[in-house]
C-alpha cells in the first residue's frame, strides 16, 4: 500500500517530500509554520495578507498605528477614495516578513508566499507588483497567485531579475481559469512552474460560487490533468483542498497530482497563528457550525465557523488603518453596507451589518473563523485533555501523520504522562 513518502515533487532537478502547506492570510499560516514544513522537505506558505500589520507585530515597526493617524481626519468620511497604501512601506514591510524568514529557513524544503489578488488595496496594480517584487528581492524562493485570476500578474514582475528563477505558481479552480492564464500571458514565454488545482472544500475564499457543492476536486483535477498532458505543458498540477488523511493525498498523487496543499489539519498545530481558544473551537465544531456564506466584500463565498465573532458584527469600517480591501476607486462592498445600516441608525449605535463583514479588521484580530469542509473531523485527530479541551498538535506530527500514514488512518500525539 502506498504512501505519501513514496512519490516525490521534483522542481528541476531538485525533488521534495509532495506537501504544501497552504497560506493562511494574516499570519495564520506563520513563518513557524511554514518553516516546519520546509525544514520536513515539504513546500510552506506564508503570507503577505495585511502585512503591513503582520510587521508591526513581528518587528515592531508601527506602519499601521502611522497610516491610522495619517488618516484619521477620514474616519467619519463615508468616501475612502484618499486612502493609499505607501509603497515604500508596504515594500519594507513584506522585506522585512519574507527576509526574516528566509534567513531561519533550514533543510531542504521551500517556501513560497501567497499573495492574492484580492487584495486590492485601493491601487491594485501598484500594490501587487510591489508585494511581489519586495518578496522577490527578500529572497522568497516562490510565489503562489492566489484570490483572483491574476491575468496580469506575471506581466508585472516581467523585468524582475528573478522572473525566471522564482518559482511562479497560481491557484485555479477550474481548467478554463488555466487556460485563461495561459492564454494572456503566452507573450512572456514563461509557463508557471506549478498549478494548485483548489476544490470547493477548501478554507478561505472559494473559487465557485454558492453552488459550490456541484463541483468536486477529483472532476476538476482529471480536467487540468488531461489538459495540461494534451498541450504537452509539462507543468506540475497539485491537487488541494479536503485533503484530510494521507491516503486521500496518495489517491490524488495515483491520479496524477505532482503533489497536495493542505491547510485545514494544520489550523491547530502549535506553529499556526490562530489563538488558542480559537484552535480548541475548530477542534470542537461539528459538521453544523460550518457554513459557506457571502459576507467577504471580495465577492468570493468563505467557508468558516457559524459562531465567528465577524458574522453580523457592524464595526466601522478599518480603512483608515487598513483598506486592504478597497478597490482602486476607495470602495469596498462592507462601507456600502454599513452605511446603509448606519442611515438608519443615525446614532451609530446598536449596527449589525448581516450581508458583509469588515474582513481586514476581523481577519486582523482573528475574529473570522475560515476554516475548511472538513474542520469537524480535526477531533478526531487528537487527544481529549481532563478538562476537555483537545490537545494541540505540533506542525510536524502533522506533516509526518500526511507522509507516512496509511489505510485512511490518522496518527493521534503521543500520550502525555500526568502524574
Ligand atoms: C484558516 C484558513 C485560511 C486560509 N487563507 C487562505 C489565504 O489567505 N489565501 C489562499 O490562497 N488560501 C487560503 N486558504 C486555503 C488554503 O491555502 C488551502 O489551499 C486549502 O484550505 C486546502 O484545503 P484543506 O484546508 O481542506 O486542506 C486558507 C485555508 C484555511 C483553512
Amino acid at each position: 500500500m502506498k504512501r505519501v513518502d513514496d512519490f516525490r515533487l521534483t522542481f528541476g532537478k531538485k525533488e521534495f517530500v509532495p506537501i504544501l502547506v497552504g497560506g493562511m492570510g494574516v499570519d495564520i499560516s506563520t513563518a513557524e509554520l511554514a518553516l516546519e514544513a520546509a525544514r520536513l522537505g515539504g513546500i510552506g506558505h506564508i503570507s503577505d495578507a495585511m502585512v503591513n500589520d503582520v510587521s508591526d507585530r513581528r518587528f515592531d515597526t508601527s506602519f499601521v498605528k502611522d497610516k491610522t493617524r495619517f488618516y484619521k481626519y477620514n474616519i467619519d468620511n463615508a468616501d475612502k477614495s484618499s486612502i493609499k497604501f505607501d509603497l515604500a512601506v508596504l515594500a519594507d514591510a513584506t522585506r522585512r516578513h519574507v527576509d526574516a524568514t528566509m534567513q531561519a529557513k533550514r533543510g531542504e524544503g521551500l517556501i513560497f508566499v501567497n499573495c492574492m489578488e484580492k487584495l486590492t488595496m485601493n491601487a491594485p496594480r501598484e500594490t501587487l507588483q510591489v508585494r511581489m517584487a519586495s518578496a522577490l528581492d527578500a529572497g522568497i524562493d516562490g510565489i503562489t497567485l492566489s484570490a483572483g485570476l491574476h491575468l496580469g500578474s506575471f506581466g508585472l514582475l516581467a523585468d524582475h531579475p528573478r522572473f525566471r528563477d522564482a518559482k511562479l505558481g497560481i491557484i485555479i479552480s477550474s481548467v478554463r481559469a488555466l487556460q485563461l492564464f495561459l492564454r494572456k500571458n503566452a507573450r512572456l514565454n514563461r509557463l508557471p512552474d506549478f498549478v494548485i488545482v483548489e476544490g470547493p472544500l477548501a478554507g478561505g475564499h472559494l473559487g465557485f460560487g454558492m453552488d459550490w457543492a456541484q463541483y468536486d476536486l477529483a472532476t476538476i483535477m482529471a480536467e487540468v490533468l488531461q489538459y495540461v498532458k494534451n498541450e504537452q505543458l509539462g507543468i506540475p498540477v497539485i491537487a488541494a483542498g479536503g485533503i484530510f488523511t494521507g491516503s486521500d493525498a496518495v489517491h490524488y498523487l495515483e491520479m496524477g497530482s505532482a503533489a497536495v496543499q493542505v491547510a485545514t489539519r494544520f489550523t491547530v498545530a502549535s506553529e499556526c497563528g490562530l489563538p488558542a481558544d480559537v484552535k480548541q473551537d475548530y477542534f470542537r465544531a461539528g459538521e453544523d457550525d460550518i457554513e459557506v456564506n457571502t459576507i467577504s466584500p471580495t465577492g468570493y463565498p468563505m467557508r468558516m465557523l457559524k459562531s465567528s465573532p465577524a458574522i453580523g458584527a457592524g464595526i466601522r469600517p478599518g480603512c483608515e488603518s487598513y483598506g486592504y480591501l478597497l478597490d482602486g476607486t476607495g470602495n469596498c462592498a462592507y462601507i456600502t453596507s454599513y452605511n446603509r445600516e448606519l442611515a438608519l441608525h443615525p446614532d451609530g449605535k446598536n449596527i449589525v451589518v448581516m450581508d458583509k463583514t469588515c474582513l481586514c479588521t476581523h481577519m486582523r484580530n482573528f475574529k473570522c473563523w475560515t476554516c475548511g469542509h472538513y474542520t469537524y473531523r480535526l477531533k478526531d485527530t487528537s487527544r481529549r485533555n481532563e478538562d476537555g479541551s483537545y490537545q494541540i498538535l505540533s506542525a510536524e506530527h502533522i506533516f509526518k501523520d500526511y507522509q507516512f500514514s496509511v489505510d485512511q488512518q490518522v496518527a493521534l500525539p503521543a500520550l502525555v504522562e500526568v502524574d
